[in-house]
């Protein structure tokens, strides 16, 4: 099984699962605006065991994660919001809903600094309240009457991101320790000369700039690729 970022060119399978999970449907022009508006925060679960036999084959999508950050949010927070999420009943209790939760919430964390993660959900679906509650933490914020259009109430639920915020520090502490020396090598002056390259600027002059990882863009110098250096 793969799991990776949703690609605009998946949506047509990810309407056809969600048309075959969930009465909640939406127009493709809404998957889009999720995939072009936040394309770090959906995923697909893509079932790799029959390999494509031509070029032409489309991916097997099995599930996905349909996620968002909420534009305005009411209570001034940042936080995701998952608008849809389901897994083809072949491949379910596999995990895989666990798993694409999961790379969401981190996503969010790590993209747009969420602090928490909202979503509805049928007070009815016992599978998928015991995925959010259970398995992954959620809190029943409080229940929405006549949420749905059949007239059900939902769960507004959420989840504090706060311990993926604390992961992600704790594997950056980790990988500060494999590099062995501290890369604070920017005020070294022979370091800093080392890393110049000769580019042409705008107006036609020959200047070093500083390149390379860690240095931002606020120094770099647009390169003139119509002159001869
Ligand atoms: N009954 C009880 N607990 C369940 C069930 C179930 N049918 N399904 C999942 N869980 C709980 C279990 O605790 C499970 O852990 P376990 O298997 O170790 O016991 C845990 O959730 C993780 O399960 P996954 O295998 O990750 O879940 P799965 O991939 O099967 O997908 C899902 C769960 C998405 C709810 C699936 O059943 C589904 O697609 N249902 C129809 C669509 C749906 O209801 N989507 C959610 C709507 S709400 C929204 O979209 C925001």
């Amino acid at each position: 099984m793969d799991i990776r970022l949703l690609h605009p060119s998946d949506i047509p399978h990810v309407q056809h699962a969600n048309i075959t999970n969930l009465p909640e449907n939406y127009f493709m022009k809404y998957y889009l605006y999720h995939a072009l508006s936040w394309p770090q925060l959906s995923f697909v679960a893509v079932d790799v065991s029959r390999p494509k036999k031509t070029p032409y084959d489309y991916p097997r999508i099995v599930g996905y994660v349909l996620a968002k950050m909420e534009e305005d949010p009411p209570d001034g927070v940042q936080h995701g919001h998952i608008t849809s999420l389901s897994v083809m009943r072949t491949h379910r209790r596999l995990g895989i809903a666990e798993k694409l939760m999961r790379q969401s919430q981190r996503a969010m964390v790590e993209t747009f600094g969420a602090q928490y993660v909202s979503l509805h959900v049928r007070v009815s679906n016992n599978a998928a309240l015991r995925l959010y509650r259970d398995t992954l933490g959620f809190k029943n914020e409080k229940v929405e009457a006549k949420y749905y259009a059949d007239g059900e109430d939902a769960y507004s639920m959420k989840l504090d991101l706060g311990f993926v915020r604390e992961q992600i520090m704790d594997e950056l502490d980790e990988g500060d320790l494999d590099e062995g020396e501290p890369v604070g090598e920017l005020g070294k002056l022979e370091d800093r000369e080392k890393d110049k390259k000769a580019v042409v600027t705008k107006d036609g002059k020959k200047r070093k700039v500083r390149v390379g990882r860690g240095l931002g863009v606020g120094d770099l110098v647009e390169k003139n690729e119509s002159q001869k250096a």
